[in-house]
C-alpha cells in the first residue's frame, strides 16, 4: 500500500487534508493524525473492524486498550458513565485541562466495541486540543481511537517524518500537522473516590499535565503499576520496556558512572548542553543532542525528547549516553519514557 503525506500549510491544503481524513476514517480506514502530545493513528472507534486493523499497523498486542479521543462532554457521555461519587472532581478537571493532555480512565458504555478495551469494562478518553485533530473528530460526528502512530514498543512520534518512517506500507495517509507542540503522550488519571475530604487521583501514566498541575484537586498517586499488576490488566500498557531505540542506551546519574571502552562509538543526549554538568567532556562524542540548550526549560526538552532520540538512533553509534533530566514539573514523565527506553538494555 502507498502511504500519502497530505500537508496543511495554507487553508486549502488543510481543508483537503481534513476532508480526505474524514473520507479514510469513515471507510473504516486508519490515518495518522497530529495531535498536541504525539502523532495518533487513528480509526472510528465505535468501527471494531477499524480498530482492529490498528493493532495488525502498529503490531500491537490486543491486551493492550486504546484511547478514545471525544469532540466534548456529549460524546464523552456516550461512550463513558461518569459516577456520581468522583463527578465534581472529574468535570472540575475537565473544565481546567480539556481541551488537552489529560487522559481519564471511566467505565465504559456498551456502545464501545470490546477491541478498543482490550475487554475491560473502562475505557480511556481525552479531548485532544490540536486544530487539525479537533475538526477531524467534529466532522466525523463519532469518537476516534488512537493510540500512538509508531510499531509497538518503539519511539513514540513527534512529527509526519516519523509516522511514515515507523508506518509507511501499512496505512493510506498521513496528516502532516507539524511538529507536536507537547512532545510527550498525555498524562492518564484514575479517580477513586475517597471517605476523606479529597479524591484519589492517580496517575497511571506521567504526561504534560503534572502532578503539581492536579493536586490542588486530589491527593495525588504517583506510584506506577509494576508489569506484573500490568498483567492483571489494571493498566496494561504501561509495560516497563517501551519507546525502545534500537541503540543500546543508558541514562547515567552521575558522570562518574560511564564504562568507556575506546572501541565503541558512543552519542551523548544532555538536557542543557552545559559543560559544568560534566558529561560533555567524558569522551569524544560521535555526536551531541542538546533537548534545552542554556539553562534548560523542561517544556522545551519534552517537545525535543523523542525526536532527538529518534536522531540519536539514526547515527548508528554502539551507544547512546543520556543524562538524567530533573524529575520536576513534565520533567517526571520524561525520565518516566526514558527509563522505559533504556529498560531492556540495564
Ligand atoms: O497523548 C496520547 O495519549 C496519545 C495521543 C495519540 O492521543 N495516545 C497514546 O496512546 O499515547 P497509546 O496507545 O500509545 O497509549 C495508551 C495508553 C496505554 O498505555 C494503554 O494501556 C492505556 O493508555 N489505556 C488505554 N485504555 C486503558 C484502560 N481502560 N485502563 C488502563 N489503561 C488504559
Ligand atoms: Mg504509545
Amino acid at each position: 500500500m502507498e502511504t500519502v503525506i497530505l500537508g496543511t500549510g495554507n487553508s486549502q491544503e488543510m481543508r483537503i487534508a481534513i476532508d480526505q481524513a474524514v473520507d479514510q476514517l469513515e471507510r473504516g480506514s486508519i490515518v495518522g493524525l497530529p495531535t498536541e502530545t504525539v502523532y495518533g493513528l487513528a480509526a472510528d472507534a465505535l468501527n471494531a473492524d477499524a480498530c482492529a486493523t490498528i493493532f495488525e499497523a502498529k503490531e500491537r498486542p490486543s491486551f493492550d486498550p486504546l484511547i478514545v479521543h471525544v469532540s466534548g462532554e456529549k460524546m464523552l457521555n456516550n461512550v463513558a458513565e461518569i459516577p456520581d461519587e468522583i463527578a465534581d472532581v472529574t468535570y472540575d478537571l475537565i473544565k481546567e485541562f480539556w481541551p488537552g493532555a489529560l487522559t481519564f480512565i471511566l467505565p465504559k458504555k456498551e456502545i464501545v466495541p470490546d477491541i478498543v478495551t482490550s475487554g475491560l469494562q473502562t475505557v480511556a478518553v481525552r479531548r485532544s486540543k490540536n486544530k487539525i485533530f479537533s475538526e477531524i473528530v467534529n466532522s466525523l460526528e463519532s469518537p476516534i481511537a488512537a493510540p500512538s502512530a509508531n510499531r509497538f514498543g518503539s519511539i513514540s512520534p513527534t512529527s509526519a517524518a516519523a509516522v511514515f518512517t515507523e508506518l509507511s506500507g501499512k496505512i493510506p495517509l498521513i496528516i502532516d500537522g507539524g511538529a507536536c507542540s507537547e512532545g510527550v503522550e498525555s498524562t492518564i488519571i484514575k479517580i477513586e473516590p475517597s471517605q476523606k475530604k479529597k479524591p484519589l487521583i492517580k496517575i497511571l501514566r506521567p504526561g504534560p499535565i503534572t502532578p503539581e498541575m492536579l493536586k490542588k484537586f486530589g491527593k495525588i498517586d504517583k506510584h506506577q503499576h509494576s508489569s506484573e499488576e500490568s498483567s492483571s490488566l489494571t493498566s496494561p500498557g504501561q509495560l516497563d520496556s517501551h519507546y525502545a531505540p534500537n541503540t543500546p542506551l543508558k541514562i547515567l546519574n552521575s558522570p562518574e558512572e560511564f564504562d568507556f571502552n575506546p572501541s565503541k562509538k558512543y552519542a551523548l543526549l544532555s538536557y542543557r548542553g552545559q559543560k559544568k554538568d560534566g558529561y560533555l567532556e567524558l569522551c569524544d562524542w560521535t555526536h551531541i543532542e542538546t533537548l534545552s540548550p542554556g539553562s534548560g526549560k523542561l517544556p522545551e526538552a519534552a517537545v525535543r525528547f523523542f525526536f532527538s532520540l529518534r536522531k540519536l538512533d539514526e547515527l548508528g553509534v554502539d551507544e547512546i549516553i543520556s543524562e538524567p533530566i530533573p524529575e520536576r514539573g513534565i520533567g517526571f514523565a520524561i525520565m518516566d519514557r526514558l527509563k522505559r527506553a533504556s529498560y531492556q538494555f540495564s
